[in-house]
């Protein structure tokens, strides 16, 4: 292989001789010395030249690889602006390493949830809407606006529904059946939407075995840092594009094509 090498790189030494001689004291190179001596020399001064181009080449596989885990959005969202990312340290949601979302429901917990996803329903033009890849609905008395909500604001929603179901004995009077959104097979569907969103985004953050003193043995402790994206930002987002009080007892016509109908 060195030696294919060197035969090359003497023939294109040969090739541009003349031109070379001009260069030689330029880059400080004397190549009148033995014709073994010299060949080394040209294998050096191409050396570099060789790397960068099999790092280039590497880079670009390397690059294209990552591409396609890294930015895998392809379903278009009027969101995608405002996706950031940051480190998160999770909490570990007991003793005395808890969140503000946790405990017994109470108003000022219960604000924090609504805090969560309460601009969660979005008014985007209809240039936005015309990208989606499900049809939406315009909203009535809003000429050229449609209404949407992202999937994490429906889903922290949901959740919020299924904490209040567990810990209705303890806060609440008469029965959550009466309750539509907290009835089973509301929540069967709120636990369903949430494991697959879960599925979706399937978080590979390693959490690491701990010696838990109280069990006597070893557990994962959640309480490590996670490459999130920022939740903030998003409702930033949401909260710019509210759509405030939509009429949804009114069918409009919609100059993008059919309405989407749901018969179940
Ligand atoms: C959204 O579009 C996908 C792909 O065309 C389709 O399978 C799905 O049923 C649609 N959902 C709704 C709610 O229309
Ligand atoms: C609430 O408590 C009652 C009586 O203990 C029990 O029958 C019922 O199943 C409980 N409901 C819920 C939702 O936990």
């Amino acid at each position: 292989m060195k030696f294919l090498l060197a035969q090359g790189y003497q023939r294109v030494e040969q090739e541009q001789s003349s031109e070379k001689s001009s260069r030689t004291s330029l880059e400080g190179f004397d190549t009148s010395g033995s014709p073994i001596a010299s060949r080394r020399m040209i294998w050096y001064r191409w050396l570099p030249w060789v790397l960068v181009a099999i790092l280039t080449i590497t880079n670009c596989y390397a690059w294209m690889a990552t591409r396609s885990t890294h930015f895998p959005e392809s379903i278009f969202s009027p969101a995608t602006s405002a996706i950031k990312y940051k480190t998160v340290i999770f909490q570990a949601g007991i003793d005395s390493d808890t969140s503000p979302y946790q405990g017994k429901p109470s108003q000022e917990i219960d604000h924090e949830w609504e805090e969560l996803h309460k601009y969660g329903v979005s008014r985007i033009p209809m240039s936005d809407a015309a990208q989606l890849a499900n049809r939406t609905s315009p909203i009535p008395g809003d000429e050229g606006h449609y209404v949407v909500i992202l999937e994490v604001f429906h889903q922290l929603h949901c959740l919020q529904h299924v904490r209040r179901r567990l810990f209705w004995n303890e806060t609440e009077q008469g029965s959550p059946d009466e309750v539509e959104a907290l009835s089973m097979k509301h929540l069967d569907h709120c636990i369903d939407s949430i494991r697959q969103s879960l599925m979706c985004s399937a978080d590979v953050t390693p959490l690491p075995y701990v010696w838990w003193r109280k069990y006597d043995q070893l557990m994962p402790a959640t309480a490590v840092a996670h490459t999130c994206r920022d939740f903030e930002a998003i409702r930033d987002w949401a909260k710019e594009h509210r759509a405030g009080k939509v009429d949804k007892h009114t069918q409009v016509y919609d100059p993008l094509g059919d309405q989407v109908v749901y018969d179940v």
